[in-house]
């Protein structure tokens, strides 16, 4: 089929949901991708920061292959030996010990969500289940995780929002704490607010929280859907601040391309999602539990992936340090941990995305949408760095 057949039928039998390009993309390898043209393109949004470790990684396929003949799935009513071996690797890997595996990073928040709730209720009763979360914020699109999104154009017409929720501004200690109340369970933040804008807060913010939340017994949530899986340069990016959150919320790179979510608790909070009291059908089957394993296998391997996460990390910056000076007109602000980075521009930036796609190169935005976002898969090289920062210099210089 060609790409204009495939945008009509698509306008005729999709909800038109998302604002896509007209590109249909049939293949990937590493960080690139072809369209059904065979037309190639170098993939510097990773699937919004799904594919960290690139397209169609020979493990993550050899695992989803031998699995796929072997079993698809089967009910979470009996024993998931991948599930088990993944929450495992999860737990050795982190502050958590415990795992529950769902789909989606919004389910992976729901979840969280609950089991506060339930933990609060079950050791202080009933009253006390309000959730603080961040002004642009971002944690899905579910009713309570569209709640828990501090961002009312997504909630807009959707209304009511669930009750519950309250707001505080992000990197501001003081706003979160004239926000809890004797009614306040949780605060659930993202370490780096990315779809809001890729904001990174003070270096010590996570610890003021950490004070904060044990000083009025709340549990500290963490929203690593994005963040996680080796996005900031280290497996999670709480662990560049110091402190442990109490629960966290993975998605997007857990699975290496393969759709699953998972919500991790330390101990006393796990304890409380007995019997009957969570779910979820596809959560954690073996298909997706063996594309996990072998993610995260790859990931922690020597360290390399991660240690070329900062390595390109580090480079990109510089080159994008470079580009501003010489844009200072266009471009505001360069700022990233790892490989999530925005550029945050004087305009709109979707001319500038969309002059990128026509010279081959996939990147996306984010805040009011005059950020640029970078979520490339963290195996990207210099000269894959080198032809963006060319690109981005051509439209920049172009595009009014
Ligand atoms: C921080 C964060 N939380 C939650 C979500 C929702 O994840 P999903 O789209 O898998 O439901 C996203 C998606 O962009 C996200 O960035």
């Amino acid at each position: 089929m060609e790409t204009r057949k495939i945008v009509e039928e698509a306008d005729q039998y999709l909800m038109p949901t998302y604002s896509r390009f007209p590109v249909a993309l049939r293949k990937g390898r590493g960080a690139r991708v072809w369209d059904i043209h065979g037309r190639e393109y170098l993939d510097f949004l990773g699937g919004i920061a799904v594919n960290v470790l690139g397209h169609c990684h020979p493990r993550v396929v050899v695992a989803l292959q031998k699995q796929a003949q072997r079993l698809l799935h089967v009910s979470n009513l009996y024993y998931i030996e991948q599930q088990v071996r993944l929450a495992k690797l999860l737990v050795t890997n982190s502050f958590a010990d415990k795992a529950f595996f769902c789909n989606s990073g919004a389910e992976a928040n729901e979840a969280a969500i609950k089991i506060a709730r339930r933990y609060s209720w079950e050791r202080y009763g009933a009253g006390r289940s309000e959730i603080i979360s961040a002004i642009d914020s971002f944690h899905g699109r579910t009713m309570a995780t569209l709640t828990a999104t501090g961002q009312t154009k997504f909630q807009k017409g959707f209304e009511p929002m669930l009750p519950g929720f309250k707001y505080c501004a992000f990197d501001d200690i003081e706003s979160l704490r004239s926000a809890v109340t004797s009614e306040t369970c949780a605060v659930m933040l993202e370490p780096i607010q990315a779809e809001g804008g890729v904001h990174i807060p003070a270096a010590d913010y996570l610890r003021h929280v950490r004070e904060l939340c044990d000083e009025k017994n709340l549990l500290m949530i963490l929203d690593e859907v994005q963040t996680g899986m080796g996005r900031t340069g280290k497996l999670f990016a709480y662990e560049h601040s110091g402190i442990q959150p109490d629960i966290m919320s993975l998605a997007k790179g857990l699975g290496g391309g393969a759709p699953i979510g998972a919500m991790v608790a330390v101990d006393k909070v796990a304890a409380v999602f007995q019997p009957k009291t969570h779910a979820s059908t596809f959560g954690g089957n073996p298909l997706v539990c063996a594309a996990a394993i072998a993610t995260i296998e790859t990931l922690l391997e020597d360290g390399y992936i991660l240690d070329q996460c900062n390595r390109m990390s580090a480079y990109l910056m510089e080159r994008l340090g470079r580009l501003k000076e010489d844009y200072e007109g266009k471009v505001i602000d360069v700022r990233g941990s790892g490989l999530l980075i925005g550029i945050e521009l004087m305009r709109d930036g979707l001319p500038y995305v969309n002059a990128c796609l026509e010279r081959g190169v996939l990147i996306g935005l984010a805040g009011n949408g005059s950020v640029l976002r970078l979520t490339p898969p963290l195996i990207i090289e210099e000269r894959d760095i080198d032809h963006l920062i060319d690109v981005l210099e051509d439209v920049l210089d172009k595009v009014p």
